[in-house]
């Protein structure tokens, strides 16, 4: 039935690597909620592609985010959810009641104490890669590195054993990797973290492990809970917003004339980043769900036991909410209203991190490196055209 469905593609046109597949663009314009088809044609799950219907679905407690429920349009079949920590594939009362252990510690309060150390962080790592000399593997030394050891201070993981964490969530991201390695993956990093609650035991620290083996003590939580939420955050936490300062680079050096603008201070900074988040919409896997429910979404019924994709990349780009909306403009007056965090319950829990995190590095970049350039043409960068989360593999730069 679905054969002549067009599939749902991961990936950026080869011409216009920023931009989203002119199919799904043409989607939005003419048949805003239709059917595509997954997994070779054995499923057909509906493709919503307008901000505002978007929203509708995101918002909506008539689709549920278990990717276990028979049609739910995963990546891969035979998806499992794993554990409750890993609060993304749970619906709320469990999704809120683990989400809940974590909300302080993400409030835009909090975070913003972190930055003094982003900033240090951001300041040791450029003064390593420019002690480099010839051409520089960006990704390598600055924009996935940056990520790792924040996400590693505010959790308490000690940045020495990233050598094995990094390895387990190449893994666990990986779409071509087998359900039992993922899932292996994902038990190797939970065992890991799991010690690491029992040793914040003994001895705490000022950290988030800490202070979730503080609420299993409290009986808020289990142990496990706490390892898993941690083993979450980690893999969270870096992949995408080191793809996220990597791309701001590449879209930044390609549209020059902007780049004075994210040195002019925070608020001209904090709305850069806002526009790089909407214009990129590294989530081009698209945010995936069920309804439980019948609902109507712009006048089409999606039946309970449908799955729908929402490609954020595609919903960003929309002409109703978003002026010239294929265009860059840092100084866009409503970029924050993008859907690049998600929308509704799942909404990012890290968001104001990874805003601190692309905030303090990106300005720092550009005033520590004025001359800072791609060293290959556009058009020999390697995107990561087969990944959930859009990026570049590595970025060799010269300054
Ligand atoms: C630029 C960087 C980031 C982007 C673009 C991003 C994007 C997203 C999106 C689109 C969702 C919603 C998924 C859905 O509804 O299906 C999400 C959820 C989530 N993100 Fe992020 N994220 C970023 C950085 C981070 C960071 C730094 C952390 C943690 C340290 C984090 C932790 C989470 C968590 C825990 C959830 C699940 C929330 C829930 O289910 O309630 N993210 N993120």
């Amino acid at each position: 039935m679905s054969s002549s469905l067009p599939p749902y593609v991961l990936g950026r046109p080869a011409d216009a690597p920023l931009d989203p597949p002119p199919l799904f663009t043409q989607l939005r314009e003419g048949r805003p909620v239709t059917r595509v088809s997954l997994w070779e044609g054995k499923l057909s799950p509906w493709l919503v592609t307008r901000w505002q219907d978007a929203r509708a679905v995101l918002g909506s407690d008539a689709f549920s985010s278990n990717p276990e429920l028979p049609g739910a349009p995963n990546f891969r079949e035979g998806a499992s959810r794993g554990p409750r920590g890993f609060f993304l594939s749970y619906d709320d009362p469990i999704h809120a009641s683990m989400r809940r252990t974590l909300t302080r510690e993400f409030m835009v309060r909090r975070v913003d104490a972190l930055r003094p150390a982003v900033a240090r962080l951001t300041d040791e790592l450029l003064t390593d890669m420019t002690d480099l000399v010839g051409s520089v593997d960006f990704v390598e030394h600055f924009s996935l590195p940056l990520p790792w050891l924040v996400i590693c201070e505010l959790l308490g993981v000690p940045y020495s054993d990233h050598p094995f964490f990094q390895a387990q969530s190449k893994i666990f991201v990986d779409l071509k990797a087998t359900a039992e390695q993922t899932v292996q993956a994902r038990q190797a990093l939970t065992a890991y973290l799991l010690e690491l609650v029992r040793a914040k035991r003994v001895t705490p620290g000022d950290d988030v492990i800490t202070r979730l083996a503080q609420q299993a003590d409290a009986g808020v939580i289990t142990d496990q809970d706490a390892a898993d939420m941690g083993a979450f955050l980690l893999l969270a936490g870096h992949e995408t917003t080191a793809n996220m300062i990597a791309l701001s680079v590449v879209t930044l050096l390609h549209h020059p004339d902007q780049i004075p603008y994210v040195l002019g201070g925070p608020d001209q900074v904090a709305g850069a980043v806002e526009e790089l988040l909407r214009y990129l919409s590294i989530v081009h896997g698209g945010l995936r769900r069920t309804a439980v429910e019948d609902v109507p979404i712009a006048g089409v019924t999606i039946r309970a036991g449908e799955g729908v994709i929402v490609p954020v990349h595609v919903a960003n780009r929309d002409p109703g909410v978003f002026t010239t909306p294929d265009g860059l403009d840092l100084e866009r007056a409503n970029a924050r209203q993008h859907l690049a965090f998600g929308y509704g319950v799942h909404q990012c829990l890290g968001q104001p991190l990874a805003r601190a995190e692309l905030q303090v590095a990106l300005p720092e970049i550009f005033r520590r490196l004025p001359d800072l350039k791609i060293a290959v043409p556009m058009k020999d960068i390697t995107f990561k055209q087969d990944t959930v989360v859009y990026g570049v593999r590595e970025l060799p730069v010269t300054w």
